[in-house]
């Protein structure tokens, strides 16, 4: 498992279609310093990592992931910035109501069988006025 989270995970970060994309969503996202943000499938951190240098040190990162190994390899390379790590399920995240400025979901519905009940979820924790990123190529 620590073979699929630190290599094709890598890989796949390098394809020049995901860093497009990752490019225009994170423009669209816009996250700003001192956001509470969630990245919802986090994976091995990389884009949480990013996050984090945009919300600097008043903002904080929640990397949330289903996979024990994903997070084990996102703490193993975690860079001291805002970052919370945590094992999670994004059709139950163990988060109150309206907790986030913004809520990121990449490559992750598509995996789902109920990606509604998991979007309702993303809706649920983000405040009002708050942001939803999703992405999902293949
Ligand atoms: C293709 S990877 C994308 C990872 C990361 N978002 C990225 O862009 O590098 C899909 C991730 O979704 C996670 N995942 C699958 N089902 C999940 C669920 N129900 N809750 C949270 N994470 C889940 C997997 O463990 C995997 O790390």
């Amino acid at each position: 498992m620590k073979r699929f989270a630190g290599s094709y995970l890598d890989g796949a970060s390098l394809h020049p279609e995901i860093q497009r994309v990752r490019t225009a969503a994170l423009e669209v996202f816009a996250p700003t310093e001192g956001e509470r943000l969630l990245d919802a499938g986090c994976g091995v951190g990389e884009v949480a990592r990013q996050l984090a240098t945009r919300v600097g040190p008043t903002g904080s990162i929640a990397a949330v992931d289903l996979s024990e190994d994903a997070i084990s390899t996102a703490r193993a390379r975690h860079d001291g910035s805002p970052i919370t790590y945590a094992v999670g399920d994004v059709t139950a995240l163990d988060f109150p109501e309206g907790h986030f400025d913004g809520v990121r979901c990449e490559r992750v519905l598509q995996h789902l069988s109920d990606p509604d009940g998991a979007v309702k979820e993303l809706m649920r924790v983000t405040r009002r006025g708050g942001r939803i990123c999703v992405i999902d190529t293949d």
